[in-house]
């Protein structure tokens, strides 16, 4: 996607061939800044401060993470301390560990002479799959925007509420959740993106806004609250989010509050989607409230907000009051009965035990 109108990727390889270059998106929307990684220490860091961030970026990240291991040290012990370290440096999305798994497949039982080049390898094609995933989902998530603007009345916008950012910035390229989105507006359909702002780190504010905006997709910001009264009103056509980790049974785990989003659609009547990929489906869950773990994050984030003052500094203040308790869930479950349907990269999914059994085995 665009970047000031110039096609961009979220991670790449730097001209060296070795280090990689990300997009910190701690300084999104007021600065583009980029950074580059040199070091397993650094790939654990960009993770976990979430200088990347989404699922499938995460797991990305953590592929190259393996590679700049490597480099430094082809053994096996620390080909399994990295595996390790960038294991924990995130615990609730599945895409981490499916990425870390597949690089130690392609490395493990290889001579140790080997094992650099074919982790570069593999880093490079869990991108470039990530990027064909997306594109096929934007496919199929296209074609329900699509039913649903064939009934609106003069051409009126199809209005999409999303939560969080699943868009390109949460991938290597082009989005899960913001993907049917930009394929149909690539096909000309009139959409509007109701925006939740996604506190406590404002990743709809401050991350889906800015890339719906680079790529000229009419969208409005709301508070995290606003979403059921939008419903009520017949302001929202349809709910797509993305992803962490969706259970066997079909439970999502997602972004915290997108359950509560989840309820008052189901309230209203309204389609709520969730853009799968699968390496972020896992199997070996059960059920989605007992088996995901849950990330809970440092309470300065949500005790403090950031922002950019008035003279173009970026400052955090502190919103509660010293000595008041904070708690920061990153991620909530939105159990299968409250979801339409799954778009996966090959169609929609039914979120049932039966439907994901044979989505695995296709
Ligand atoms: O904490 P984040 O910003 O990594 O959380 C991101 C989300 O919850 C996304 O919806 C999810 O990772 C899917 S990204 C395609």
């Amino acid at each position: 996607m665009k970047v000031n109108g110039k096609p961009s990727r979220t991670i790449w390889l730097e001209p060296d061939r070795w280090s990689v270059g990300i997009i910190d998106q701690t300084q999104l929307p007021h600065r583009v800044v980029l950074a580059r990684l040199t070091g397993l220490s650094d790939a654990v860091r960009a993770i976990a401060s979430m200088q990347v961030r989404g699922a499938p970026l995460i797991g990305a990240a953590a592929a190259y993470g393996m590679c700049l291991a490597l480099r430094a040290d082809s053994s096996d012990e620390a080909l399994e301390s990295a595996y390790r370290a960038l294991l924990a440096a995130r615990p609730t999305a599945i895409n981490l560990k499916w990425a870390l798994d597949e690089m130690l497949a392609a490395v493990r039982n290889r001579p140790r002479e080997e094992r650099l080049a074919l982790a570069y390898q593999r880093a490079a094609e869990i991108c470039d799959q990530d990027v064909g995933i997306n594109r096929a989902i934007g496919r199929h998530g296209a074609e329900l925007i699509a039913a649903v603007a064939a009934k609106k009345k003069n051409g009126a916008p199809v209005q999409v509420l999303t939560h969080c950012n699943a868009g390109w910035l949460a991938t290597v390229d082009f989005g899960t959740a913001l993907a049917p989105i930009y394929v149909a507006h690539e096909n000309g359909l009139a959409v509007h993106v109701w925006v939740d702002e996604t506190r406590p780190r404002n990743q709809g504010a401050a991350l889906t806004a800015w890339e719906l905006g680079q790529e000229q997709i009419a969208h409005t910001v709301i508070a995290d609250n606003t979403g059921g009264h939008l419903m009520q009103h017949g302001m929202v056509d349809m709910i797509i989010v993305g992803t962490d980790r969706v259970a066997a049974n079909g439970d999502v785990c997602n972004k915290i509050g997108t359950y509560l989003k989840a309820l008052a659609a189901s309230d209203n009547a309204v389609p709520f989607y969730v853009a799968a990929p699968s390496p972020s489906i896992d199997h070996g869950v059960s059920d989605g409230l007992t088996g995901i773990p849950i990330e809970q994050r440092a309470g300065n984030e949500v005790a403090t907000v950031t922002g950019r003052t008035s003279d173009g500094r970026i400052e955090s203040v502190r919103i509660v009051p010293d000595g008041s308790e904070v708690a920061n869930y990153a991620f909530d479950v939105t159990p299968a009965r409250l979801i339409t349907g799954l778009i996966t990269e090959r169609g929609i999914v039914a979120p049932t035990r039966e439907a994901l059994a044979a989505f695995r085995s296709r």
